[in-house]
């Protein structure tokens, strides 16, 4: 039985009956920019996130884009994870930051916060946390340290939509605490558009405006530009998708949960491999089952071998990408990050996963590490 690391045909089918007409009736409208979805879609996400503003935007990557140029000036150094997707840099970079990396956590592979305080120079201007794999990272100290030290916090949630973290008694959700969050809808992501999307969000109403106009060329009148900004609406038809979809993501994410959990109870006792580890203060919602395992490729090979799909998300942590040379980092500065890279492993955890194919995962990896 092959298993793909991710089903999105087998999610359409549990939807298309909703969605389908929804689309369709929007098509009909012709009205493809900035259509009403897209203000209903912002005022749920602001719900779920328990901020007061959400502003849509065309891709994860200019939610994480347009704050950093809201709040960054030349040259100013921010901090943040070299064990993320790229796109968390590359926005630090393109909006004129200098990205200066800090190790993680080995656990929850999230920012080490320990590390992150010994970082803060002068010249610090914020912080974007990036909460890997669904977890949330410590936001409540990431919060106090930037409050200490004046610091800007842009939470990268692109991998984390529902993710909450109880602080001080109380449930927090990804997004909540920053200073401005980023979101992507990429169509992998556990809400995915179908196509590209993003979506930021803060309590600051002032930024949220400034966020809007950034979005549609720095104006807030048509053909009046304050300040240069780009397009990067979200379309309506995706809105659409993606409004209906929330609808299920609570659903999911518990489905996720259990395949998790499933997994990790049966690899407890399996030497060689580590399961994924979860801060009890974190509810988890599994954008990846990402395990620790030596023998890495030899895992991966199997897993191929048996038609099951994994991958190693990330490969080459950021501060050794060709493209940041310049900015003096070498092998061994941060080892927890390149270990993770040498070691790491996602395997299929979508909702749709039947038990039959979470049982055939296992086997293949527990024969493979036998
Ligand atoms: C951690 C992280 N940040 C940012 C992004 C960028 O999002 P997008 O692909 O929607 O531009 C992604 C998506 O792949 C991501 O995983």
């Amino acid at each position: 039985m092959s298993v793909p690391l991710l089903d999105l045909k087998a999610q359409f089918a549990t939807i298309r009956d909703e969605v389908v007409p929804a689309l369709l009736a929007a098509v009909e409208s012709q009205q493809f920019i900035m259509g009403p979805a897209v203000g209903e879609l912002e005022c749920a996400v602001a719900g779920l996130c328990h901020t007061r503003e959400a502003i849509a935007c065309a891709s994860g990557t200019d939610a994480l884009l347009l704050p950093l140029k809201a709040m960054i000036a030349s040259g100013d150094e921010v901090l943040t994870s070299p064990f993320t997707f790229f796109a968390t840099a590359g926005a630090i970079w393109n909006a004129g930051g200098k990205p200066v990396f800090v190790d993680i956590e080995p656990g929850t592979f999230n920012l080490n916060v320990e590390q992150v305080a010994d970082a803060i120079t002068p010249r610090t201007r914020g912080i974007v946390p990036v909460h890997l794999y669904g977890q949330m990272a410590v936001i409540e100290r990431v919060m106090s340290l930037a409050s200490t030290h004046g610091l800007m916090v842009l939470e990268d949630c692109a991998q984390a939509i529902g993710a909450r973290r109880r602080i001080d008694g109380a449930w927090r959700m990804a997004g909540e605490l920053g200073t401005a969050s980023a979101f992507s809808f990429f169509p992998s992501k556990n809400l995915g558009a179908w196509g590209d999307g993003g979506m930021m969000v803060t309590q600051d109403a002032d930024l949220a405006a400034r966020l809007r106009r950034l979005r549609t060329h720095g104006g807030a009148k048509q053909y009046h530009h304050d300040e240069v900004g780009t397009n990067s609406r979200l379309d309506t038809i995706q809105a659409v998708v993606l409004k209906a979809k929330l609808a299920y993501l609570d659903r999911w994410s518990a489905a996720r949960r259990t395949h998790a959990a499933a997994y990790s109870a049966a690899f407890a006792d399996l030497e060689g491999l580590t399961p994924p580890v979860t801060d009890p203060a974190n509810e988890h919602i599994f954008h990846q089952y990402t395990v620790r395992c030596e023998r890495r490729d030899h895992l991966v090979a199997a897993l191929k071998a048996a038609g099951i799909g994994c991958a190693v998300y990330y490969p080459t942590p950021l501060h050794l990408q060709p493209c940041f040379a310049s900015l003096g980092y070498r092998d061994g500065q941060f080892p927890e990050a390149e270990r993770a890279s040498r070691e790491v492993v996602s395997l299929p955890v979508y909702p749709e996963l039947t038990d039959a194919q979470r049982h055939e995962v296992i086997d293949v990896v527990r024969r493979a590490l036998r």
